[in-house]
């Protein structure tokens, strides 16, 4: 498919693809590898009842992770199909869209927004819907395509015809993350975010398409001109009363529960 094809990152992709999420050598079996390397980001659960949102959930590949790390899991995602494969991991399925979520300020001890920033029109919306629903000191763990020449060619070009690779048609490079602006939106919403670079582990690749490994790990690169992840928390300090909300963010949200 052409780079400017305007099927691509259609959402309705998704539908015909709910039966691969959990393939682990089929379209989405990166994300399988990346759902891995998050999780070794993310503190254990501090108590039974803790919260980790998993923002555009699709297939709920976080679940033996969040479960392993004694974390309630939900996922939010507009997919329906993405979100009943889900549920039968033992997601809690909230549809809803990662712009305006519908959960309340503050219920997350962990907000989760793997491979979903690159995929909206408005990446800073998204994180700062991660900030709201973060309590103070909760953990931030994001990974997204960079707005580079270099990831077009290596996440589109190359990527697609390869094994393991996204489904075709699945990104528009048009909607890639500026990790400048990324970052300076995190600072303005008190969230600390540090981004590194990530690559799969080539010797685990040539295993797993031996049959050898069912997960690929992921290995930190000097540069974030291509995949990246952010990880962070969510400053302590609350912002002082009466002040001016900036763009993005919410001045008042509605009071909402987990689950609604
Ligand atoms: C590449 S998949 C990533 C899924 C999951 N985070 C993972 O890493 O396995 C992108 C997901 O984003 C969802 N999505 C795209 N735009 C969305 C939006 N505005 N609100 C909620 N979900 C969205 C899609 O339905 C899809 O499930």
């Amino acid at each position: 498919m052409r780079l400017d094809d305007p099927r691509r990152n259609d959402p309705a992709q998704y539908d015909g693809l709910a039966d691969q999420w959990w393939e682990a050598s089929g379209g989405f079996a990166m994300l399988h590898w990346l759902a891995a390397s998050r999780a070794g980001h993310i503190p254990p659960a501090p108590d039974p009842g803790a919260l980790l949102v998993d923002l555009a959930c699709g297939g709920g590949l976080m679940a033996p992770h969040a479960a392993r790390l004694g974390y309630r899991h939900v996922g939010v995602d507009l997919n329906a199909a993405g979100l009943a494969v889900a549920a039968r991991h033992g997601v809690a399925a909230v549809r809803g869209s990662v712009l305006a979520v519908p959960l309340r300020d503050g219920c997350a001890d962990v907000v989760v927004a793997g491979e979903v920033l690159e995929h909206v029109e408005d990446d800073v919306a998204v994180l700062a819907e991660a900030a709201r629903l973060l309590r103070p000191g909760g953990t931030i763990v994001v990974d997204a395509i960079a707005a580079t020449r270099l990831a077009e060619v290596v996440a589109v070009r190359i990527a697609e015809r390869l094994p393991g690779g996204p489904p075709p048609g699945i990104h528009d490079p048009a909607l890639f993350v500026d990790r400048r602006r990324l970052l300076a939106a995190a600072d303005r919403l008190d969230l600390d975010l540090r981004l590194v670079g990530l690559r799969p582990s080539l010797r685990d690749v040539v295993a797993w398409r031996r049959g050898r490994r069912d997960v690929v790990r992921m290995r930190e690169l000097p540069t974030t001109a291509v995949l990246f992840a952010g990880y962070g928390r969510k400053r302590d300090v609350p912002r002082p009363p009466g002040s001016v909300p900036r763009p993005g963010e919410r001045a008042t949200a509605p009071a909402r529960t987990v689950g609604e």
